[in-house]
């Protein structure tokens, strides 16, 4: 409510009159199934109660006009004329603008103000969020259907070929298409989503380590290429098609390191299937062992993880109230994610932070998190 009012008011303030619409686009936490996407696996990610939000109306002309309040500055491009300038945010907007045009779709001008509760670069999708809330604002004022897996894929082309940033469709996927209470099982190669409630008497707590990733881009790259340099090993399209058992009869061949990055992403897939299972039958404690035994596959076999990331798993593991911990998104810093019990939640948080800073000097940020729903309208002409 916070975020909507403080859009609409810098709204009325900038042009004199109240916005037409206010959409919002949501972060996520993903809970298990790291570093499957983009191997066709599976992910078990939830949309989080911090979102990116826009306040709009349209403009006659071919003309976007937007004004972040986050970064104090303004992006203004015309839909006939795209093109790169710097980077930075506005990229984003344009990006989107062309991924949803080269789809065919018509584009009316706008004119918004901007903000948003996602923290940046920190794992948690706010560039997702905002091209989300980028593609909900353009179909509130083109009047074309929202359809919202076809958005997220248009989203994950702005970011790739517009942007330059090679991530899978996990981000774009579940700010579009998340519910309040859940979090989705996403076959990343069908597309086929189920939604499935958080255990009860549970919290999903974000631990934000405070470091951000550095290199992650070129790593990020580089376990790509492995994961399908192993898949060519195996003689599949990709490592969502290996078993356990084909990859225990057939692993020898590959080197060391390409061993431990498909045995990585097989069983991160095998422990998504169970996690939402072990979800569907309420069960915390396994949700929780599964967790645990993801942060060891992406700290030892795929080396994703960081000292700090390490640190802040282990605090989180050492209290009674929660249940299971594991780095969370690409890796090499950013955040971790706990599942706590609900009634514990406060003095978990609090503890962990504590504990966090006396061994590591950093002072992490905390969020006990809702799952909330995908990108929507919440405010629109009556
Ligand atoms: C980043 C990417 C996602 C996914 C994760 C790792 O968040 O954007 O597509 O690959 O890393 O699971």
């Amino acid at each position: 409510m916070e975020l909507l009012n403080r859009v609409m008011e810098a709204f009325r303030q900038r042009f004199g009159m109240p916005p037409w619409y206010v959409v919002r686009a949501p972060g996520r936490v993903n809970l298990i199934g790291e570093h499957t996407d983009y191997n066709d696996g599976f992910v078990l990610p939830m949309a989080i109660d911090r979102a990116v939000w826009i306040a709009l109306s349209p403009l006659t002309g071919p003309y976007v006009t937007a004004y972040s309040l986050d970064f104090d500055g303004m992006a203004e491009f015309a839909l006939n004329d795209l093109r790169h300038t710097a980077s930075g945010w506005a990229e984003y907007l344009k990006g989107v603008a062309w991924a949803l045009q080269e789809a065919g779709y018509p584009l009316h001008g706008w004119r918004g103000v901007l903000s948003g509760d996602v923290p940046i670069g920190a794992g948690l999708s706010s560039s997702a969020a905002l091209e989300m809330a980028v593609a909900r604002a353009f179909a509130a004022v083109s009047s074309w259907e929202w359809k919202p897996q076809e958005m997220a894929l248009l989203c994950q082309r702005a970011e790739n070929q517009w942007v330059g940033v090679n991530c899978g469709i996990m981000d774009q996927m579940i700010s579009a298409r998340g519910k309040a209470g859940h979090a989705l099982l996403l076959d990343c190669r069908s597309l086929e989503g189920t939604l499935v409630p958080l255990p009860p008497a549970t919290a999903v707590v974000i631990l934000d380590t405070a470091t951000r990733r550095g290199l992650a881009d070129s790593a990020y790259n580089e376990r790509r290429a492995q994961c399908e340099a192993a898949a060519r090993h195996f003689g599949v399209p990709a490592l969502r098609d290996v078993t356990l058992e084909q990859f225990a009869a057939k692993a020898d061949g590959l080197d060391e390191v390409t061993r431990r990055r498909a045995r990585h992403v097989i069983t991160e897939n095998a422990r998504t299937l169970q996690a939402c299972e072990a979800m569907q039958r309420g069960d915390a404690a396994q949700l929780g062992a599964l967790m645990q035994a993801s942060h060891a596959s992406l700290r030892d076999d795929f080396e994703v993880s960081s000292w700090e990331l390490d640190v802040m798993v282990a605090c989180a593991m050492e209290h009674p109230a929660c249940y299971g911990a594991r780095m969370t998104g690409a890796g090499f810093g950013g955040c971790a994610v706990a599942l706590v019990q609900a009634e514990g939640a406060q003095e978990f948080a609090a503890q962990i932070a504590a504990t966090y800073q006396a061994r590591t000097q950093r002072v992490p940020a905390v969020y006990i998190s809702q799952a909330a729903d995908g990108a929507d309208v919440v405010v629109m002409p009556t």
